[in-house]
């Protein structure tokens, strides 16, 4: 468990970076992560290299005993490298190219920007790839940030061309594949073929599917250029990139096998602003982030590399791009970390060192405020650094990998496929996937957010909240498991090419399900019907399905009487999309029948298991008493009095409950 930070001495005077270094090690940070955006002052112009400045700093920071990430700077080409190359930009939907002036405008499929990204790359490795205190390397930065993933530039098409010829051989694959009869929309050649955008009504949904798999592809190859270069260059050093927050524009889990560690930029205000939670999530957790935000991310990069990730950026004080951007109160830096920590991560590193005074990020908090006093986040950041030290080398050796009692299924086609066809306005399949994530983190369960492709053999349960893709592979890899299934709405509804199963969704899980769709209705914001559910009712909204099935048992049902919730052997399938409350008692039975033992847990208290040791984190305004109840329990952190946004970790015994006490 190490700290670190994200530090871009090009922005600061020269005189202040051996004190800065200095205060960096004397707050207890051990990483820095320098270079991302710095081609310009690298390379100010074409093939004149100014080494000098960067080799000092690399100097210092050793100097101090910090190590290295090194990020390749190729997320911002310097204008003389545009206006060279001006075919290297990315167009937008409308066919424009994108302006100079920010950042990430280029375009992953331009062969001369592939060149020009593998020639600064070989060229830092050169220079940087054996250094002492370089320890790891971040491939570009946040591929995709700011809608990039996707390009409508003549190299785009010309490559998605390419593509389509390798996945269907001939034009009349691909016009059975996309059902192009309908419409008229038969090609005779691949040559004709443009991507999906500019056409008067939507687009062909498989002609979408496959211009996002495209897109996923070209990032995943554009990576792999710049990792092939950095291990042949520079064995040995950890190659990682640094992922986003509900971000599903490339497959990540085919990405990160290139990698050796998973990282993720976290920011749970500003998510918790931007994306789908309700306006009073947005109020509850305005100062602390919902708490289940950052513990998703960690729980499904974790499912990458291995289980070797970090967090690369953690928001340190109020950022600049929210919609609103509170301040974070008092302690969440703290916290924020240790529950990266306490879900396995090796390193958590801020963003940034100091707020910086000039240009688009000035009113984005640092560790320091621009006048150089720390700020709270900094403070915090050095209280962490007090608790590990507290904490000793051998409460930090026990924090161990941990396979968690539950696998939540997350198949980044599946999302594309319900973006692409929503069916409704709200059906989004992401929220879908956090709403069941939360709900077992809010009973106190451990989650492994995982690929299609895992392996299954040791999880109790396994929950599915969209699975839309009708996956084969993955319904036969479940059906030899022991594990209890839960399936969610749509499951199964779209095979490979985008069609209907012939078998009706959920396609293959119906072996497993017993159940048959035979008519889906998406409803407007309003509409809610009870589900009666165990003597109770739950709420679900926005969609519903009609289902025939040989289910052992209807465990709930709609008011008017149809199946809404059915159990077949250890399977269940979730007819609706169902309030948070919902899904945390179906997943209450649910864990309980795996054999789990589940508690509902007070508002913004979560615990955390890793091996020996327990989390206990109260992202709550108000103190908690709560620790375990086994006699061999002893608190390494914090005591059974955890204060709001306070944190206690105990080591357990082998088998051990945790309980209100
Ligand atoms: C991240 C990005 C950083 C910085 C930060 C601000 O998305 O990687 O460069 O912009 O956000 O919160």
């Amino acid at each position: 468990m190490k700290l670190g930070v994200c530090y871009y001495p090009e922005q600061w005077p020269e005189q202040f970076w051996a004190q800065d270094a200095r205060e960096m090690r004397e707050l207890g940070l051990r990483m820095v992560r320098i270079g991302e955006f710095a081609w310009s002052r690298i390379e100010p112009e074409p093939g004149r290299l100014e080494w000098d400045w960067l080799d000092r700093v690399f100097a210092i920071l050793h100097a101090e005993k910090l190590h290295i990430v090194l990020g390749t700077p190729t997320a911002t080409p310097p204008k003389w490298l545009v206006d060279r190359y001006p075919d290297m930009l990315a167009h937008d939907e409308h066919g424009r190219p994108r302006g100079f002036g920010s950042r990430r405008h280029y375009c992953f499929s331009s062969p001369a920007y592939r060149e020009q990204a593998a020639r600064i790359t070989e060229l830092l490795a050169q220079r940087y790839g054996q250094h002492p205190a370089l320890s790891a390397w971040q491939t570009d930065n946040e591929y995709g940030c700011h809608g990039t993933v996707l390009s409508y530039s003549q190299a785009a098409r010309t490559a998605f061309r390419r593509w389509l010829r390798l996945r269907y051989v001939t034009i009349q694959a691909l016009n059975e594949a996309w059902g192009n009869v309908f419409w008229s929309q038969d090609y005779n050649d691949f040559e004709q073929i443009d991507p999906p955008v500019g056409t008067v009504t939507e687009a062909n949904p498989a002609h979408r599917l496959d211009y996002q798999r495209f897109a996923s592809d070209e990032v995943i190859s554009f990576n792999r250029i710049q990792v092939e270069i950095l291990r042949n260059k520079s064995p040995g050093r950890d190659i990682l990139h640094n992922f986003m927050g509900f971000f599903t524009g490339f497959d990540h889990h085919r990405l990160s096998k290139d990698l050796d560690v998973a990282s993720w930029d976290s920011y749970p205000l500003g998510a918790t602003q931007n994306f789908f939670l309700n306006e009073k999530e947005k109020q509850l957790w305005a100062e602390t982030g919902h708490p289940d935000v950052p513990a998703f991310h960690h729980d499904l990069y974790r499912g990458m590399c291995g289980g070797r990730w970090w967090v690369m950026e953690q928001q340190p004080g109020p950022v600049n791009w929210a919609h609103w951007n509170p301040a974070p109160a008092e302690g969440m830096v703290r916290l924020w970390t240790w529950q990266a920590f306490a879900h396995g991560a090796e390193v958590v590193s801020y963003f940034r060192w100091r707020q910086v005074p000039f240009a688009q990020e000035q009113m984005h908090a640092g560790l320091q405020r621009p006048d150089r006093i720390v700020d709270q986040g900094g403070l915090e950041a050095g209280q962490v650094d007090e608790d590990l030290r507290g904490l000793g080398p051998h409460a930090l050796a026990e924090n161990p990998k941990h396979h968690a009692d539950v696998a939540l299924v997350f198949d980044y086609q599946s999302i594309w496929m319900s973006d692409i066809q929503p069916q409704g306005a709200d059906f989004n399949a992401m929220e879908l996937c956090f709403r069941a994530y939360s709900a077992l983190r809010q009973i106190g369960l451990n989650v492994d957010v995982v690929s299609p492709e895992s392996d299954f053999t040791h999880y109790s349960m396994v929950v599915l909240p969209v699975q839309m893709r009708n996956d084969e592979a993955l319904a036969a890899k479940l059906q030899s498991t022991g594990a209890r299934l839960v399936f969610g709405p749509r499951s199964g509804s779209k095979s490979e090419d985008f069609h209907i199963p012939s078998q009706l969704p959920p396609g293959a899980f119906n072996v497993l399900t017993g159940v048959r769709v035979t008519r889906v209705s998406s409803w407007p914001p309003g509409i809610t019907w009870a589900i009666s559910l165990g003597g109770r009712l739950v709420a679900a909204s926005r969609w519903r399905e009609d289902i025939e099935c040989d289910a052992d048992d209807v465990v709930g049902r709609f008011q008017d009487g149809k199946p809404a919730i059915v159990e077949k052997g250890r399977c269940l399938y979730v007819a609706a999309w169902l309030e948070s409350e919902g899904w945390m008692h179906v997943l209450l039975d649910a864990s309980r029948k795996a054999g789990l033992d589940p508690h509902v847990l007070p508002e913004g208290l979560r615990l955390t298991r890793r091996g020996p040791l327990q989390y206990i984190l109260n992202f709550s305004n108000s103190p908690m008493t709560y620790g375990p109840s086994t006699e061999n329990a002893h608190c390494l952190l914090g005591s059974r009095e955890v204060p709001p946004r306070g944190v206690s970790i105990w080591s357990l015994g082998q088998k051990a409950s945790t309980t209100n006490n």
